[in-house]
C-alpha cells in the first residue's frame, strides 16, 4: 500500500464550538505583564504562505544539525510535493568546498531504500547550491546575496527563508550581517533559529535584545522541534477534541502528572558542548517544558497562533520557580559491565565536571484547575532505553467494593512507537468476579499502518514557509520558561557542593530514583502483573 504523509492539517478548519473560561494567572510578575502587553501591540498573526520563488539559505550548512535534520527533512518535503514551486536550496558555511563534495555532505544522511527515492534524491540535488564564507565579514555575505540574486534572476519579488543551523556563538553575528547584505528590498524575509536560545533569563534576554531592531517578531521561527512531533501536535486535539478527557483533566481527577525524556546514549562527541549547558537546558527547560505546557493549559478561543501562544503563556506565568528541594540530579558513570565509558571519561569534558546529565524535578502550577499536583519531569543521558512518554495517573477509585484496584493511568508514548493508551481495570472474562489491568490502545503503527508519521523538522519548516507560528516559540514564552528555571540554574551552577549523583551508563538512573518519583505520588504498577500489551497474568488479578 502506497505511504502517505499526513499532512499537518489546518486546525482553523475543525470549526469546533469553543467555550472560553478565563483561570486567574496568580503568578505573573509585573515586568512579565509589561513584556506580555507590549507583546500583544504587535502583529504577530501574518499568515503569508510562501508559495513560489523561494530560497531556503542553510546557514551552517556543513554541520552536524544541518546533515542529520535540515538537509533529510528538506528532502522528505520535496520528495512528497509540499515544498514551494521553484524552491531553491543554498547552503552557507565556511568550509571551502566544491559542488560534488557539498552534495556527498547533503546525501550523507539521506536514506534511498528505493530506486524511486534515488532519482527523486538526484531532483533534489538539483536544487542545492553552496556559498562558502565567513561568518563576521560583510563581503562574504555580499557574495552571498549576489549568488541569491542570480538565483532569483532578477524576478520582483525575493523571498528568503534564513535557516540557523548554527552554534550560538556566532548566532547574532550572522543574523546582522544577513539584515544588513541580504534583506531583501522587495519580498518576504524570516529567520529560524535553533535553540538555545541563551543559558538563563538574563542571557536569552539580551540575545532577544539583539535581534529585535533587525527582525520582527513575526519573522522569527524558534525552533523547538518537540513541537513538530506527531503526538506532541495530538495533545491539543486529544484534549479538547474528547469530552471525557476534559472532564476528568484537574486537580480534582488527576493525582500527578509525569513527563519522561530518556536516551541509551551518552554525550558521544557533544561532550564539549553538553558540559557548558547540561541536561537542564538541553531538554527540559524547552523540549519537556513544552509538553508541560500544552498538558496544561487552557482550552485557547481559537487554535491560531496567537490564540494558542497566549495560553501557553498564561500557564508558564502560572509556575513557581523550581525549588532545589524538589529537584535530583545524577551523572552518568561506566556502564556495570565497564564497556560503556563514564561521563568525564570524554575527551572534551572536565575531569572535576559537575555538569548533570539526569535531573528529576517537580514543577506545581499555582491555579485552580492545578494547584497541588505535581508535573515530575524527568531527563537522562546514557539510559537503559530511549523513551519519551507522558503519564498521567488518575486518582484511586474510592475503596470499599475493591481492594487495591490499579488507578488508571493515560500514557501518551511520544517516541518510539507512538501511541497513546489507558490502563484500565477490566472484569477478567471467566466465571468468577476478578478484576485484571488492561488498556484501551491506540498503537498508531497498527492504526494507522499505511500512513507515514511526518519527522518533526518537515513539519516545522513547512510551517515556516506557511507563517504558522503556531508551532514555534514566542518570545514572551520563551521569557517565561527561562524565568522557572534560572534560579535553580544559578544555585546548581554556583553551589560547588552539589554533586550529581553517580549512575551506571545503561541504567534506569540514580538510584534514588523511583522513591523520589513514590514521593510526590506516583504509583508504579505491579510488574508482575500488568504490561502494556501482553496478556493478564491471572496471578497478578485483584479479587473483589
Ligand atoms: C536536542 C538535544 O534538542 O534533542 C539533544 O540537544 C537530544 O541532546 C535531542 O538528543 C533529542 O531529540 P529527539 O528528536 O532525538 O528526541
Amino acid at each position: 500500500m502506497a505511504e502517505t504523509l499526513i499532512h499537518p492539517s489546518d486546525p482553523g478548519n475543525l470549526g469546533w464550538a469553543v467555550v472560553f473560561m478565563e483561570y486567574p494567572a496568580t503568578l505573573c510578575p509585573d515586568e512579565d505583564m509589561e513584556r506580555h502587553r507590549d507583546f500583544r501591540a504587535r502583529d504577530t498573526s501574518k499568515t503569508i504562505e510562501l508559495k513560489e520563488n523561494t530560497i531556503i539559505v542553510v546557514l551552517g550548512a556543513s554541520g552536524d544539525l544541518a546533515k542529520k535534520k535540515t538537509f533529510p527533512a528538506l528532502y522528505g518535503l520535496q520528495r512528497n510535493r509540499f515544498l514551494p514551486r521553484d524552491i531553491r536550496i543554498v547552503g552557507y558555511a565556511r568550509t571551502k568546498m566544491d559542488h560534488e563534495e557539498y552534495l556527498k555532505r547533503v546525501k550523507s544522511h539521506i536514506k534511498t531504500p528505493s530506486k524511486e527515492m534515488e532519482e527523486q534524491l538526484e531532483e533534489f540535488c538539483k536544487l542545492c547550491s553552496y556559498v562558502s564564507g565567513q561568518y563576521d565579514e560583510d563581503d562574504s555575505f555580499k557574495a552571498l546575496n549576489k549568488h541569491l540574486e542570480e538565483l532569483e534572476n532578477g524576478r520582483k519579488q525575493q523571498n528568503r527563508v534564513f535557516y540557523m543551523a548554527l552554534p550560538p556563538s556566532v548566532f547574532i553575528t550572522v543574523s546582522q550581517h544577513i539584515k544588513r547584505n541580504c534583506y531583501p528590498k522587495n519580498g518576504i524575509s524570516r529567520i529560524v533559529v535553533e535553540k538555545p536560545f541563551g543559558k538563563d533569563l538574563g542571557s536569552s534576554r539580551e540575545l532577544q535584545k539583539a535581534l529585535e531592531p533587525d527582525w520582527k517578531e513575526e519573522e522569527i521561527f524558534r525552533i523547538d522541534h518537540y513541537l513538530g512531533k506527531e503526538m506532541v501536535k495530538n495533545i491539543l486535539i486529544l484534549r479538547f477534541g474528547n469530552e471525557f478527557f476534559g472532564a476528568t483533566w484537574n486537580r480534582n481527577h488527576i493525582d500527578n502528572v509525569q513527563i519522561s525524556f530518556k536516551e541509551p546514549f551518552g554525550t558521544e562527541g557533544r561532550g564539549g558542548y553538553f558540559d557548558e549547558f547540561g541536561i537542564v537546558r538541553d531538554v527540559m527547560q524547552n523540549h519537556l517544558l513544552q509538553i508541560l505546557t500544552l498538558l496544561a493549559m487552557e482550552r485557547p478561543i481559537s487554535f491560531s497562533p496567537e490564540d494558542v501562544r497566549d495560553e501557553k503563556v498564561r500557564v508558564l506565568r502560572g509556575i513557581p520557580n523550581i525549588e532545589p528541594k524538589n529537584v535530583i540530579i545524577g551523572q552518568y558513570g561506566k556502564s556495570l559491565d565497564r564497556s560503556k565509558p563514564g561521563y568525564k571519561e570524554d575527551d572534551t569534558v572536565p575531569k572535576d565536571s559537575r555538569c548533570p546529565t539526569f535531573c528529576a524535578m517537580v514543577a506545581y502550577i499555582k491555579n485552580e484547575r492545578w494547584d497541588g499536583v505535581p508535573f515530575i519531569l524527568k531527563a537522562g543521558k546514557a539510559l537503559n532505553e530511549q523513551k519519551t512518554e507522558i503519564r498521567i495517573q488518575f486518582k484511586d477509585v474510592t475503596s470499599g467494593i475493591f481492594k487495591d484496584i490499579p488507578r488508571n493511568e493515560l500514557v501518551i508514548r511520544v517516541q518510539p512507537n507512538e501511541s497513546v493508551y489507558i490502563k484500565m481495570n477490566s472484569k477478567l472474562p471467566g466465571l468468577s468476579m476478578q478484576t485484571v489491568s488492561t488498556e484501551l490502545d491506540l498503537t498508531y503503527r497498527r492504526r494507522f499502518s499505511d500512513l507515514k508519521i511526518p519527522e518533526a523538522y518537515e513539519s516545522l519548516i513547512l510551517d515556516a514557509l506557511k507563517g504558522d507560528h503556531s508551532n514555534f516559540v514566542r518570545d514572551d514564552e520563551l521569557d517565561a520558561s527561562w524565568r522557572i528555571f534560572s534560579p535553580l540554574l544559578h544555585y546548581l551552577d554556583s553551589s560547588t557542593d552539589i554533586v550529581p549523583m553517580e549512575y551506571p551508563y545503561g541504567s534506569r538512573g540514580p538510584a534514588v530514583l523511583d522513591d523520589f518519583t513514590s514521593s510526590y505520588g506516583y504509583k508504579f504498577s505491579d510488574p508482575t502483573g500488568y504490561q502494556w500489551g501482553s496478556n493478564p497474568n491471572p496471578d497478578a488479578t485483584n479479587k473483589l
